[in-house]
């Protein structure tokens, strides 16, 4: 049997790409015609596939694209096939890289004052006014750059103006996710003061969750990822995006379980009566971490069926004990990973991890399926 006809075997994720360029609109409209709304595609589009992502959500109207190392950078722009899009390297400018950047008309995004030299110097030994981006650091202390670095700058600041166009001044929010969360409000203050020394840049603060939060936080552009890919921006609400993955994998076995008896690698969950299992194509090689083991649950005709025992790299083993006898699904049928009765988010939840990891993490094994 040809390859392409065995993939009916194989867990089925579908991508939602009109979703996609949908969400993408939402956004704009969200913060209206003055802001741009750029896009995090970094890790091959939050596990979608930026191959299929990009176009989309060019598509859509989106004209700048945020990834995260210079082989992401590569990628996207022999992907766009012209400069046109403006793609930034978030990851910043590792030395020696300058050549390379500039050839693939990549920008980077400047994270400390050593950086912003090495770029300078660049600039000076080939065109002046090279592109970049200035990410400022607020409080995540992870890149950009520092509280002395700033002040630093700030007193030096001509000495760069007329070698370098800083287009974007940025920073990124830690607790965005989290309503009312005081260090948002510390951020933006911040973030604001630092702000007031660029006079020629515009500005970029808010990520996905920061754009659905505050309008003052928008500035000139903001910078979603995860909501783009449906994920929900306000947890603390419905969530306003529409879904775009859908993961359904295949019952393998059908087991009866008899009372007491055990389940999976260390032997760990044991049935409380005479159950019913069946063993599904998903394990952790394919992006179902072991977190999930004794703790998730997959849907079976809208019943939830708990994953009992621990995940194994191929296979998992879920309990249809809420599912009336006469709905018992067999080998063959489609378990929902994610879909109508569970959102990715839902999923993260239970498993103790988040949305984005989940998307980062899936499988090459799956047959992909992006419906336009
Ligand atoms: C600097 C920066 N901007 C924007 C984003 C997009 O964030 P989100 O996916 O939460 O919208 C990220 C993601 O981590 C980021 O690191």
């Amino acid at each position: 049997m040809p390859y392409n006809q065995t993939r009916q075997f194989a867990a089925q994720l579908m991508i939602d790409l009109p979703a996609l360029a949908s969400n993408y609109k939402l956004c704009q409209t969200r913060v209206g015609p003055h802001c741009e709304v750029a896009a995090a595609v970094k890790a091959d589009a939050y596990g979608i596939g930026i191959s299929e992502a990009a176009p989309v959500l060019a598509g859509a109207g989106c004209k700048s694209f945020f990834v995260a190392t210079l082989e992401e950078g590569i990628e996207l722009r022999a992907l766009f096939g012209s400069a046109a899009h403006k793609i930034y390297i978030l990851n910043g400018l590792q030395k020696d890289a300058e050549d390379i950047i500039d050839f693939h008309s990549l920008t980077p995004v400047i994270n400390s004052l050593h950086e912003l030299e090495l770029w300078a110097a660049y600039a000076k030994r080939t065109r002046p006014y090279l592109k970049c981006a200035l990410h400022i650091d607020t409080g995540m202390a992870r890149l950009g750059l520092t509280p002395d670095e700033l002040e630093h700058l700030q007193n030096r600041i001509g000495e760069f103006a007329d070698i370098l166009d800083i287009e974007i001044v940025m920073s990124h929010f830690a607790c965005a996710d989290e309503k009312g969360h005081p260090f948002n409000e510390i951020q933006a203050q911040k973030f604001q003061n630092a702000a007031d020394s660029f006079v020629f840049s515009k500005f970029s603060l808010a990520n996905s969750s920061g754009l659905f939060r505050k309008d003052d936080w928008h500035y000139d552009m903001v910078r979603p990822g995860m909501c783009l890919y449906g994920l929900n921006p306000t947890p603390e609400t419905d969530n306003p995006m529409k879904p775009v993955v859908k993961l359904a994998v295949p019952i393998l076995q059908r087991r009866p379980l008899p009372e007491g008896k055990s389940v999976g690698y260390g032997a760990d969950w044991v049935a409380a009566s005479d159950t019913e299992l069946a063993t599904i194509q998903l394990g952790y090689a394919d992006g179902f971490a072991r977190l999930a083991g004794n703790k998730a649950k997959l849907y079976w005709q809208g019943h939830p069926c708990p994953v009992v025992g621990r995940v194994s790299m191929d296979l998992s083993v879920i309990s249809l004990e809420n599912v009336p006898r006469d709905l018992l699904p067999h080998p063959g049928d489609m378990i929902e990973v994610f879909g109508p009765h569970q959102s990715v988010d839902d999923l993260a939840c239970d498993m103790g991890t988040i949305g984005y990891e989940l998307l980062t993490m899936l499988g090459k094994r799956y047959n992909r399926r992006y419906e336009r």
